[in-house]
């Protein structure tokens, strides 16, 4: 979360800072309660009752959010700094085919995806990597060894250029897509896919999920084989944990970046231990794919190789 909030706003301390890191795990903590499932369930409970009624309270989270994005988007106007990074600047300097800057209210608005996506898709992603290199010793072994093949203080920029843990970063969310779905996309005129017409208005989502189980792509779908990805180049529409075409995952980039420099941080500086021996079922949970009974892991030991200078993960990205 604090990588996601300094990419997408260039924060990293102060009381704004501070607020939306207690308010932006509150949302998903609060979506996922046993009160806003029987909601989702009978939608007749999903009035604003007050603060006290499950959607009213929602409503006042995602208000006091946009308070704070509103402001620092307003002062990051004022300040007009054109040497900053993060995808808010991007944003507040950004102008359409008119040549229009965007008004305060559209930044506030784009800035809340991109911050929930990059903390929950990424920590989720995260979460099932290391489960699949802790309950697979030789995947582990395999990339500790291609680490080590880079000698003692390797570069982060070689390091995800790593041709195994990049497969097994793919497999992970070839296996498990994060995100189950593609956002929707509504047919503007009428057209024909796979024999099926389709009219103008129909809304359509792509289900990640079901292609990456396509036997005829994948040999034992259900297998965590990262070599797949060693022996075959799989093109766009074969393999789209972040989606395709113009509306993919702005955030795929990094994501893949933080998934390798956070998975190799861990292996090379400590030797953690599932808690949990059985296999994780994948908790089908909406649009999302999370481990059933989340991961614990136990950390038997911090490696040898922690004396070595193994900072690929920082305060800042
Ligand atoms: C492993 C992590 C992630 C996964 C699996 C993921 C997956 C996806 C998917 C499947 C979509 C829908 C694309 C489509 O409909 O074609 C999407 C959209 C999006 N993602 Fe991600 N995402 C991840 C991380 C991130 C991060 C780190 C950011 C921001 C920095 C981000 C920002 C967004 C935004 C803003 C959209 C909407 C794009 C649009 O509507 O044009 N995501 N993501």
């Amino acid at each position: 979360m604090q990588i996601s909030i300094e990419v997408v706003l260039g924060l990293r301390e102060g009381e704004r800072y501070e607020r939306l890191k207690q308010l932006l795990p509150a949302i998903f903590q609060h979506m996922r309660s046993p009160m806003m499932q029987v909601g989702f369930a009978v939608p007749f409970v999903l009035r604003d009752l007050g603060l006290w009624s499950p959607w009213g309270y929602l409503l006042q989270l995602k208000q006091e959010i946009y308070q704070l994005l509103y402001a620092e988007v307003q002062e990051r106007r004022e300040q007009a700094d054109s040497s900053r990074t993060d995808i808010l600047s991007e944003l507040i300097f950004a102008r359409d085919e008119t040549g229009e800057l965007m008004a305060d209210e559209e930044v506030r608005d784009l800035l809340l995806s991109p911050l929930l996506a990059a903390q929950d898709a990424s920590a989720v992603a995260i979460a099932w990597l290391l489960y699949w290199t802790h309950s697979l010793p030789e995947v582990c072994e395999q990339l500790l060894r291609e680490l080590d093949s880079l000698g003692e203080s390797p570069n982060p920029t070689n390091v995800v250029q790593l041709p195994y843990l990049n497969a097994v970063c793919n497999e992970a969310l070839r296996i498990y897509p994060t995100q189950l779905f593609t956002f929707p996309r509504r047919v503007e005129s009428s057209t024909e896919v796979m024999g099926y017409e389709l009219s103008p208005g129909t809304i359509l989502m792509g289900c990640i999920y079901l292609l990456h189980q396509n036997k005829d792509l994948y040999v034992q779908p259900q297998q965590f084989k990262p070599e797949r990805f060693l022996e075959r180049q799989y093109s766009a529409y074969e393999f789209m944990p972040f989606g395709g075409g113009t509306r993919s995952c702005i955030g795929a980039a990094l994501a893949v970046f933080e998934m390798k420099l956070v998975l190799t941080t861990i292996l090379s500086r400590y030797q953690l231990a599932l808690v949990n021996r059985r296999s994780e079922q994948a908790n089908f949970d909406g649009l999302m794919c999370y481990p059933a009974s989340s991961i614990k892991m136990v950390m038997r030991e911090i490696n040898q190789r922690q004396s070595q200078p193994q900072h690929f993960v920082s305060g800042s990205v």
